[in-house]
């Protein structure tokens, strides 16, 4: 079995995104149900051909994700993940089985060490499990991936044994993951080869990469994997997952695009949605993009040395390989300002990649104008932190109605606060060691909760001494940690929402927080 295109001169390859699931598992980038629907909807439309979108066994939450992913995808394959246990197959089954497309991807490890110390099975045990539970998925399901995973440090006999039971038992994709990031791309294109040349039944199944970054070399090691007979690659939006992450769709897609003389394939991707994909991804995960990030970073089309800017006057291509435009970035920021009315406000949204319902458009429109108000010139970064806390926003349950600080040299600092807790407004007043702590004291004196505070931290959105300021707060609770981000031109005010932004993601997932009864 190949996916080639028929009649094309390159061979297409299967872009698999497991932003979702991979992407997920990564420690504070967890994603509401909201935020999992849009970011789905998002990968449909760029292209994707495969959306993992969970582990339905993991949780209720998780599998309600997957499940209604599953119903709003239009086009692509959906995904769910299971152990080689037969209740996570039929819960994954069981949530992707309204999909135009389902798949069920089980895994089980295949390497010595996960043997031993992990699994405590003997080889022929695995592969006695590897064809019971890839033989009861094929019977729900008819599209099957199985996943040896430690793929790269299982020895080749075994893999080759592994590889021909899953098959022989129905798997159609195989996927074979540098799951610790430990191969160079020489060792990872010889793997897909030998297995593919020394597995009889191989020509059955299209073989699949899923390489993680801790060696920086994921991206390196997908694209060796091409060379090696893989079709399909697995990435995510940024490379964000386990650990150091996975490889970054963003940039298998461009490598491919931009060096097709020494990469003859192609991806159904459209490349002009990424920068709108990752900062969708980054709103969703509250995951910072570092500024130098290939494709994607802030700094990826800027030139700062004379020598660059002299050359890039006199033609772009003498320091750029392909143009801001061809990824998504618009050619200008500087957008609007408080006399710009709604149908120039949705010209820029259009531009931006948004489609939003009426009412969350009126809402956007309401907080553009409140925003223009105070800040002479709203640029197109300004319009998308607002927008995506606008729709992160939507469904909480506590949310902000006042904050007043007195702060300064002469302490102590004090906060007071107004919620509203579900159809409740709370009010307390607080003290700190200064007004970011008597704000998170207010916060936890109104909700009283054990969640601990990870991370603080605080970035201009633009330049200027009225650049919104951007807070990502980070809390852990229960075993979990959510992230969430807040912008706006007052650092404290962006501060009580990105706290309480946090709080509300650990209470859609269930953590123990108790509003207090209103003070008011
Ligand atoms: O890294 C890995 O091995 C995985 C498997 C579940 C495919 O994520
Ligand atoms: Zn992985």
């Amino acid at each position: 079995m190949t996916a080639s295109v028929s009649g094309a001169a390159k061979d297409r390859v299967l872009i698999f995104d497991t932003t979702l699931r991979d992407g997920e598992q990564c420690p504070g980038a967890t994603m509401t149900l909201e935020e999992k629907l849009e970011v789905a909807e998002l990968l449909d439309t760029m292209g994707v051909d495969i959306i993992e979108a969970g582990f339905p066994i993991a949780s209720n939450g998780d599998f309600e994700a997957v499940a209604l992913i599953a119903k709003q995808v239009k086009r692509a394959t959906v995904a769910g993940l299971a152990r080689a246990i037969s209740a996570d197959i039929a819960r994954a089954g069981e949530a992707v089985r309204h999909a135009v497309r389902p798949r069920i991807h089980t895994f089980v490890s295949t390497s010595p060490i996960h043997l031993a110390h992990q699994m405590r099975k003997s080889e022929e045990e695995v592969l006695e499990i590897i064809t019971t539970t890839v033989t009861q998925a094929r019977n729900l399901i008819e599209d099957i991936e199985w996943s040896a995973m430690d793929a790269t440090r299982t020895p080749i006999d075994y893999l080759c044994r592994c590889v021909e039971a899953a098959i022989k038992a129905g798997a159609t994709t195989i996927n074979l993951p540098d799951t610790v990031g430990y191969a160079t791309p020489d060792e990872y294109r010889a793997m897909f080869r030998a297995v593919r040349e020394r597995v009889p039944n191989a020509d059955r199944a299209i073989f699949s990469a899923h390489c993680h970054n801790d060696l920086g070399l994921a991206v390196a090691n997908s694209l060796a994997a091409l060379e090696g007979g893989a079709r399909q690659i697995e990435c995510t939006l940024n490379g964000i997952g386990e650990r150091a992450g996975n490889a970054a769709l963003e940039e298998i897609v461009m490598a491919i695009k931009t060096r097709g003389d020494v990469l003859p394939y192609e991806t159904g991707i459209e490349a002009t949605m990424l920068t709108r994909a990752s900062k969708l991804a980054s709103a969703a995960t509250s995951f910072p993009v570092q500024y130098n990030k290939a494709i994607v970073g802030r700094n990826a089309f800027a030139h700062e040395s004379g020598i660059h800017q002299d050359g890039m006057l006199k033609n772009a291509q003498t320091y750029e390989i392909m143009t801001p435009e061809s990824v998504g970035v618009s050619k200008t920021s500087l957008v609007m300002g408080k006399h710009s009315g709604r149908a120039a406000f949705r010209n820029k949204l259009e531009e931006l990649g948004y489609s939003l319902s009426d009412n969350q458009f009126q809402d956007a429109f309401e907080r553009f104008k409140e925003l223009a108000d105070r800040k002479k010139h709203v640029y197109d970064e300004d319009i998308e932190a607002l927008v995506d806390q606008n729709i992160a926003m939507a469904h909480d349950r506590i949310k902000l109605v006042s904050l007043h600080i007195v702060a300064g040299t002469r302490g102590p600092q004090r906060a007071t606060m107004r919620l509203q807790v579900d159809d409740r407004i709370v009010v307390e007043e607080q003290e700190g060691n200064g007004p970011v702590d008597a704000t998170f004291n207010a916060i936890k004196a109104l909700v009283p909760h054990e969640a601990v505070l990870e991370l603080y931290q605080v970035h201009a959105v633009t330049e200027g001494t009225d650049a919104q300021a951007e807070v990502s707060v980070r809390l852990s609770a229960d075993d979990r940690s959510v992230t969430s981000r807040a912008a706006d031109p007052d650092t404290l005010v962006a501060s009580a929402q990105a706290y309480l932004g946090a709080l509300n993601k650990l209470m859609s997932r269930g953590a123990r927080l108790h509003a207090q009864h209103a003070a008011e």
